[in-house]
């Protein structure tokens, strides 16, 4: 059975090294698994409490599809200011509601990213991890994708062009497969 995969990233920049570092995994993934991007994550509205309970908005429930008809989710996100980027943070909040019901409900996850500087993204994967206790969503511990000084390992259209890096995605991605068959059935 294919494995189809939510992609998610955290910069909407249109050079988005993040973006770049995702479009590698769906190049570099193995033959069974799928991984599709989510283009439409700057449409979703700020998270107001009072609106979901109305129901949720075209671009949110766009967004609950897209996770939901996906086995597991794979993000790539920038670090902004030592957290998550809060375009990414309010689609994770619109996500986990309904509480309980919430999309990202134990599915399997995997986090990466990468920086122009020397953090390579670890305190917002780290950050996204906590966000993933409530809902009880798998996020991978190992192997790790945390790139730090990443602008030269990718050219002017933002593709991955570093050969060992490639190469690390791929293995991630090889132990992301087993890790989402560990919580099928
Ligand atoms: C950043 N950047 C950044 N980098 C980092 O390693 N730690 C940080 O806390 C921050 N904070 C931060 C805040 C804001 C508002 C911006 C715009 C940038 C730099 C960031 O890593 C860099 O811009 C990346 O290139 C962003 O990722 P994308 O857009 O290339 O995927």
């Amino acid at each position: 059975m294919a494995i189809r995969v939510a992609g998610i990233v955290g910069s909407l920049r249109e050079g988005s090294l993040n973006k770049g570092l995702l479009r590698a995994a769906v190049e570099l993934a193995p033959a069974d698994m799928e991984i599709d991007i989510y283009s439409r994550l700057g449409a979703i509205p700020p998270y107001n409490d009072d609106v979901f309970q109305k129901g949720d908005p075209p671009t949110v429930a766009d967004f609950k599809n897209f996770v939901s008809g996906a086995e597991a989710i794979l993000i790539s996100t920038p670090e902004y200011n030592y957290g998550v980027p809060g375009v990414l943070k309010n689609a994770i909040d619109w996500a986990s509601r309904p509480a309980g019901k919430s999309v990202l409900n134990r599915k399997p996850a995997a986090i990466m990213g990468c920086s122009p500087g020397l953090g390579g993204t670890i305190r917002a994967q780290h950050a996204i991890r906590q966000s993933f206790v409530f809902t009880e969503t798998h996020a991978m511990l190992q192997p790790e994708i945390k790139i730090p000084s990443a602008a030269p390992l990718f050219d002017g259209s933002s593709k991955l062009i570093d050969e060992n890096t490639r190469q690390h995605v791929k293995k991630f991605l090889e132990a992301f497969a087993a890790w989402i068959a560990r919580f099928r059935n």
